[in-house]
């Protein structure tokens, strides 16, 4: 307890002093700093290489602290009060008297708001006045991570602090919801459409092929360990890693198991963690078993997807 108080005090003394610190989530680890501060935003697109077109999703701890920034609807309410803290993150209008850096929002009239379920992220959220924007704390188009290790590969000496807060529960990012017109999901993630789509007790838009993205940050490769990946095997190639989410009876050291009875949450855990491994010992390509296109077998999906676009 001691102890995490006085990793607190550290996070936030790099904050204030505009620097960008890793922080544990839930979904993923974020590279996060002062969501209202232009100096302390661009270092964020600096540090990881992102276009600056591509905005941030802003960390709050609190409704009333969120209500400074954005106008809020009904929808939000209902998604609010069933799943935050949470790994799904709303699309809501900026307010015009917003002290939200332009850098974070590409100086659109727009923001994507998150309340991560970390303890100690929600503490470091209030002993701060300002919230934190924070993006998955990898390089742009690499995996994300799930460990203060996994930061640590990412950044090395190049960012002043990590905050651990032990293995990212969810393991992948949030679901993101656009509540500006027509609810609309943007990207898929730590709660599934169903869940979503029975809170708010409408229909839900989702197009997975649309071609007029909404979300600038999923168009392109992306969470990728910059290996090729073939998608739907059967049988791989001899040296080639294999995905599985299904016991097989024989054995192969080229086996790499994301679950296995098909348990597609345990596997969605587990798949940066895998792919970063995997990438470790080195292999020069990656098959995967098919994944049932259901619940989040559709968000991994969805990843591998994107992946698989590395040549
Ligand atoms: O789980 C997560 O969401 C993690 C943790 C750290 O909170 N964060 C995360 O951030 O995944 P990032 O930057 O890697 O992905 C955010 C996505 C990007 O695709 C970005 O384009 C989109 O959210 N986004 C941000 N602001 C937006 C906005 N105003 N409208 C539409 N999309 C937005
Ligand atoms: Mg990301």
């Amino acid at each position: 307890m001691k102890n995490n108080l006085s990793i607190i005090k550290k996070s936030k003394y790099f904050l204030d002093k505009n620097e960008c610190i890793g922080i544990p989530t839930e979904t993923v680890y974020g590279l996060a700093a002062n969501a209202y501060s232009d100096f302390a935003t661009a270092k964020i697109f600096k540090l990881k290489r992102r276009p600056k077109k591509n905005p941030l999703i802003v960390h709050y701890a609190s409704l009333q602290m969120l209500k400074k920034d954005c106008k809020i609807n009904s929808n939000f309410l209902k998604l609010f009060k069933k799943f935050c803290p949470g790994p799904i993150t709303l699309i809501l209008k900026l307010k015009k008297n917003s002290k939200i850096s332009k850098n974070v929002t590409n100086n659109k009239k727009t923001l994507a708001v998150r309340f991560p379920k970390k303890d100690i992220t929600i503490k470091l959220l209030r002993s701060i006045n300002y919230p934190l924007a924070a993006p998955s704390a990898n390089i742009s188009t690499k995996i994300s991570p799930i460990t203060k290790g996994d930061v640590k590969e990412e950044f090395g000496k190049k960012i002043k602090f990590i905050l651990d807060g032990g293995r990212s529960e969810i393991g992948l990012e949030s679901t993101i919801v656009s509540l500006i017109n027509k609810p609309k999901i943007l990207r898929l993630g730590g709660i599934e459409i169903s869940k979503i789509k029975k809170t708010l007790g409408s229909k839900i838009e989702y197009s997975p092929k649309d071609k007029n993205i909404a979300s600038p940050g999923q168009g392109k490769v992306h969470y990728s360990p910059g290996i090729r990946i073939r998608l739907n095997i059967k049988i791989p190639k001899k040296d080639e890693a294999f995905i599985l989410i299904k016991k097989r009876k024989n054995y192969g050291k080229n086996y790499f198991y994301l679950t296995k009875n098909e348990n597609l949450k345990e596997a969605a855990k587990n798949l940066y963690k895998t792919l970063r491994m995997i990438k470790k010992k080195n292999f020069k390509s990656i098959a995967v078993e098919k994944i049932p296109d259901k619940s989040f077998g559709q968000a991994i999906n969805d990843r591998l997807n994107r992946a698989s676009k590395f040549q």
